[in-house]
């Protein structure tokens, strides 16, 4: 039985009070889901930034009424101190999801970015050590790793930070260490490499690229890459994010604690690849995907080239193990948009 199992089965006879913060967002509603699906108390807080009450209505219709009614929502904002003290209140665990995400947002807007991501972050710390949480787990990143070279990343060597995003994700990594020392904030980082699946959102300038090109190809329209396409990138289904926050929050042993861990698979995938495994698993749902044009454009400032995790050290001490490799892990992805189109359309699901 891998820890995991073990985990959700305890927690399904034992629930517990947790935080989700950024609950209207991509990987917030999906741990909001697994959550309430094990039975356990959950508030969670967003200002709907880049989140959305579409999300959360499914989770809703995902769930039974019973484990619903277990779930409070506040709608809030992690820039102001009192919304975290607030929600923080009576809590066991917390899962800090709430940012704003995208390289290139943080460029055109350092400002907001740096707001929401360090400022909020450092309130969601002090309301949660003066709540005296078992466990604060928060969302690092993957761009941590900056201009380094070397490949597969670990964890304990990285570089110069390439966007004012990545300064961010850092920052919160030295803040949660120092609030450990300082004040014994029990803290776990996950930096996660490029996370896709269910809910995220395919729409707007800073969109990530697999819904954005699923979209695009199940429309027909031109799939912009950005570079040659041999860009790389260990893209995580979501599932195994979800996963290791739950290892993180629960983990007992000492040397695990105060930490930062990639979560990926390990492999690599060029945007070349992504692109024709995705057009091949939608041309029979969406024939249009067949004829839709690729079209390159110049590399991204701040993006990086490749990118490719060792996840040895989340094994060893959180018992993570992947439930979904990149291609299971698309396939899912794809059948969930396909699906949503067809609700769209009015359509049966297939
Ligand atoms: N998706 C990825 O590949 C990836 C990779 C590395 C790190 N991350 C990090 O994971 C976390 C979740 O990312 P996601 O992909 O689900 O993005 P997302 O944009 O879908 O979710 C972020 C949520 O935070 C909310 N939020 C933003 N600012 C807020 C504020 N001031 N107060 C309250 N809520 C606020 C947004 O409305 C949104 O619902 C973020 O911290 C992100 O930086 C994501």
């Amino acid at each position: 039985m891998t820890a995991y199992k073990r985990l959700t089965g305890e927690l399904r006879g034992a629930p517990r009070k947790w935080l989700v913060t950024g609950a209207a967002g991509f990987i917030g509603s999906n741990l909001l889901e697994t959550l309430l699906r094990l039975d356990q108390r959950v508030v969670s807080l967003d200002n709907f930034a880049t989140g959305r009450r579409s999300n959360l209505e499914d989770v809703k219709r995902l769930v039974t009424p019973e484990q619903w009614a277990r779930h409070e929502f506040v709608e809030g904002d992690i820039r102001n101190l009192e919304d975290c003290r607030r929600v923080c209140e009576g809590v066991d665990f917390v899962l800090h999801q709430a940012a704003l995400g995208s390289v290139p947002r943080s460029l055109a807007d350092p400002i907001a970015t740096n707001a929401a991501n360090v400022t909020g972050f450092v309130n969601m710390l002090v309301a949660a050590r003066d709540a005296k949480v078992k466990r604060f787990v928060y969302a690092a990143s993957s761009s941590t790793y900056g201009d380094h070279p070397g490949l597969p990343k670990v964890e304990d060597v990285i570089g110069r930070p390439l966007s004012p995003y990545a300064v961010t994700k850092l920052v919160n990594e030295i803040y949660a260490d120092v609030f450990g020392r300082c004040y014994g904030v029990p803290s776990i980082g996950l930096r996660y490499f490029n996370v896709f699946g269910p809910r995220q959102d395919p729409n707007g300038a800073y969109a990530a690229v697999i819904p954005k090109w699923i979209a695009a190809l199940m429309k027909g329209e031109t799939v912009i890459v950005n570079g040659d396409g041999e860009t790389s990138r260990d893209f995580c289904y979501v599932d195994n994010a979800v996963q290791t926050n739950l290892l993180a929050a629960l983990v007992e042993e000492p040397a695990a604690i105060n930490q930062v861990y990639n979560v990926a698979v390990g492999d690599r995938t060029t945007l070349n690849e992504l692109h024709s495994r995705t057009r091949k698993l939608l041309v029979d749902a969406a024939p249009a995907a067949a004829s839709a044009k690729v079209e390159h454009r110049d590399f991204r400032p701040g993006d990086v080239r490749h990118s490719q995790a060792d996840i040895s050290k989340a094994k060893r001490l959180l018992g993570y193990e992947p439930t979904h490799r990149f291609a299971e892990g698309l396939e899912a992805t794809v059948a969930w948009h396909v699906a949503q189109l067809r609700q769209e359309q009015g359509r049966p699901a297939a």
